[in-house]
């Protein structure tokens, strides 16, 4: 059935058809989280993020939210349906920092969304901000399956402790990386909706510090139709999310971050199946902006509307050259000032509804 803007259909298997339906997040109320293990060990020794917690100022909550209402009335005006989370209060006792990003916590894969575990303390009721849109979503699409995975019990059990010391060091952290010695344990299956990309049949799930192989294994046996596939990049020595190392933009062509390069032994799954793996361009910046948990690569966190158009953040220049020469239309979109509030275009949205179907790509 063809989409309609009047009747909600959820489906997307892959990351570049054409958008017809999102989510955008806002930066409402958002919270620096107090200190704990997952969320120490992805923060920077010398980070200005070290020992700072409680409500963000209230004038960068307001340009946040003033350019993610931007992005979302450009994306309206270009025909894109788009709905918006419902806050929680975060500042009671257990505290959860954002419901900005929701492409962390909700993986779609066709008609299903599923919320995932989640492996910070911080982010286990982020999940609760989406719910009104699930809960509509399932009244109006009788196709639409809303899924949980089980909720995790993170005890400390579920994080090595050698991580947590004041000053690892990055070689030190280059070398557990290269290892595949994370933060988090295989207590328990563990994952954030980030760290997966779809390319249709294919899964693709970053192994790191917010996705155990146990959430992996979890995710191989919930999708049992999918083949689902671990990579690992060791130049990055706060392994989360994938979204700012590997970015598909089109079948047969994926960016990856020139410091986190995919190792050869997985690369082969790609280059057998005539996948071009280019280095994406650098970064415009030398720094995160102010109390932003995420690196500069947000510069690749980029949207894609469809298989020829992209929407980059508009002060990264040289991405946006590079898109240009690879033939995708640009969109430009000004988001620097909301990446401390959990991301860039891609972590600041989830899918809800692309064109297309579960192709193989992987034959
Ligand atoms: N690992 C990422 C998270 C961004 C979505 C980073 O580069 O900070």
């Amino acid at each position: 059935m063809n989409w309609s803007p009047d009747k909600t259909q959820v489906k997307s298997w892959n990351e570049w058809d054409t958008l017809r339906h999102v989510i955008v997040g806002r930066a409402d109320d958002c919270h620096i989280p107090p200190e704990e293990p997952a969320l120490d060990a992805k923060v920077p020794e010398d980070s200005d993020m070290r020992g700072q917690w409680g409500r963000r100022p209230q004038e960068t909550i307001d340009r946040a939210n003033e350019l993610l209402d931007n992005f979302a009335d450009m994306l309206r005006k270009r025909g894109v349906r788009v709905d918006r989370p419902t806050p929680t209060d975060f500042s009671k006792p257990v505290t959860t920092p954002d419901c900005m990003p929701p492409r962390d916590v909700l993986l779609t894969v066709g008609h299903e969304i599923l919320e995932a575990t989640m492996s910070y303390r911080c982010r286990w009721f982020e999940y609760l901000c989406y719910r009104p849109l699930m809960q509509q979503y399932w009244e109006e699409d009788v196709n639409f399956r809303h899924e949980a995975a089980p909720k995790p019990r993170l005890t400390d059990e579920d994080y090595h402790a050698d991580y947590l010391s004041e000053k690892i060091g990055i070689e030190k952290r280059l070398k557990w990386t290269a290892e595949k010695f994370f933060v988090t344990t295989e207590e328990e299956p563990l994952f954030d909706a980030a760290d997966v990309l779809r390319f249709g049949k294919d899964l693709i799930v970053q192994h790191g510090f917010t996705t155990n192989l146990k959430g992996i294994e979890w995710l191989r046996r919930h999708f049992p139709d999918h083949r689902v596939r671990a990579v690992n990049f060791p130049g990055d020595p706060y392994p989360i999310h994938i979204d700012a190392t590997f970015t598909p933009l089109r079948p047969g062509l994926i960016l990856n971050n020139p410091n986190r390069r995919l190792p050869e032994e997985q690369r082969e799954y790609f280059k057998k199946n005539d996948w071009e793996i280019v280095d994406a361009a650098q970064p415009a910046h030398n720094t995160p902006p102010p109390l932003c948990y995420s690196s500069t690569w947000l510069s690749m966190n980029v949207l894609v509307l469809d298989p020829k158009t992209v929407c980059v953040e508009a002060s990264e220049i040289y991405q946006m050259e590079q898109m240009d020469k690879l033939g995708m239309e640009v969109v430009p979109v000004d988001l620097r000032d909301a990446y401390a509030f959990g991301g860039g275009l891609h972590c600041c949205t989830a899918d809800v509804y692309r064109d297309g179907e579960c192709e193989d790509y992987f034959p």
